[in-house]
């Protein structure tokens, strides 16, 4: 499997203005302070790269008792997250070797990332073990099984087959959470819809979606061309696009 190097990413990460906006309110960890009333907690955002999920996250809850913790693997990333975010306990660290106690973390957020795991069993071993009993962990991702028409496919083909060698599906994250003891529900939220291509063009020319980082230049140069093209000759024109996310909340029993 290819891997990113987020270290050459981190500068335009957040140039990417959608990934900035997505980011929402987690209405999970609400439900899991609502339903498991304690003095304290320790919330884990597990690949925080550059700090999105916390920033916002922080600012919501600044009235719960929180102790805020990131682990990246991408010093670079981190470093974004330190200019973002104070009083997190940050860590430089590899998901299959986390550098924490067992049992410690009442949630764990993991936002678009698992397919960038290069041993996910060995990664989902070391959540479960870091994680309390009645603890969260929560995979939030893109469902690229469910979005074959998404514009990146359509205007990058390969990168559709390069994203089948690192996405699990949803029955073998199921499973897998399962066999380890966890309760899990999941949930794939769909969208169709007519999308303008101009609207996109700068997120392929950013390439900081990593899959166009995983396709050769070639690939990626064609793909632009046309999709330049397309935005050029007809501003107005418009494609089919898919979109799906899966939102798996699993539950350590
Ligand atoms: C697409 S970014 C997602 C960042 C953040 N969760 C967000 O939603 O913006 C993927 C992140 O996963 C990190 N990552 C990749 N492999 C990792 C690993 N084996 N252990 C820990 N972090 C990893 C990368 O460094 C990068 O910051």
């Amino acid at each position: 499997m290819k891997t990113t190097n987020y270290s050459e990413i981190a500068e335009k990460y957040d140039k990417n203005q959608f990934r900035v906006d997505e980011i929402r309110f987690d209405y999970d960890l609400k439900d899991y302070l609502k339903n498991n009333e304690k003095s304290e907690y320790n919330v884990l955002d597990l690949s925080c790269g550059t700090g999105l999920y916390l920033e916002k996250q922080i600012n919501y809850f600044d009235d719960v008792n929180i102790s805020w913790n990131g682990l990246d693997l991408s010093d670079q990333m981190l470093q974004k997250s330190n200019e973002k975010v104070r009083n997190v306990e940050f860590t430089n660290a590899n998901v299959e070797n986390m550098p924490y106690q067992s049992d410690v973390f009442d949630f764990i957020s993991n936002n678009y990332v698992f397919h960038h795991y290069s041993n996910k069993e060995k990664a989902l071993n070391e959540i479960y073990r870091v994680l309390k009993k009645g603890g969260i962990y929560k995979l939030h991702n893109i469902a690229i099984h469910d979005m074959p028409k998404w514009w990146i496919y359509h205007y990058f083909p390969t990168a559709y087959h390069e994203d089948l060698k690192r996405y699990w599906n949803k029955e073998d994250i199921f499973n897998e959470l399962t066999v380890r003891g966890l309760e899990v529900t999941l949930k794939i939220e769909y969208r169709m819809e007519n999308i303008r291509v101009s609207d996109y063009l700068d997120y392929a020319v950013n390439r900081d979606i990593s899959v166009l980082t995983l396709i050769n230049d070639e690939d990626y140069e064609e793909g632009l061309e046309r999709m330049k093209f397309d935005a050029k000759t007809h501003r107005d024109k418009t494609i089919v696009n898919d979109f799906a996310e899966m939102f798996c909340i699993a539950k350590k029993i």
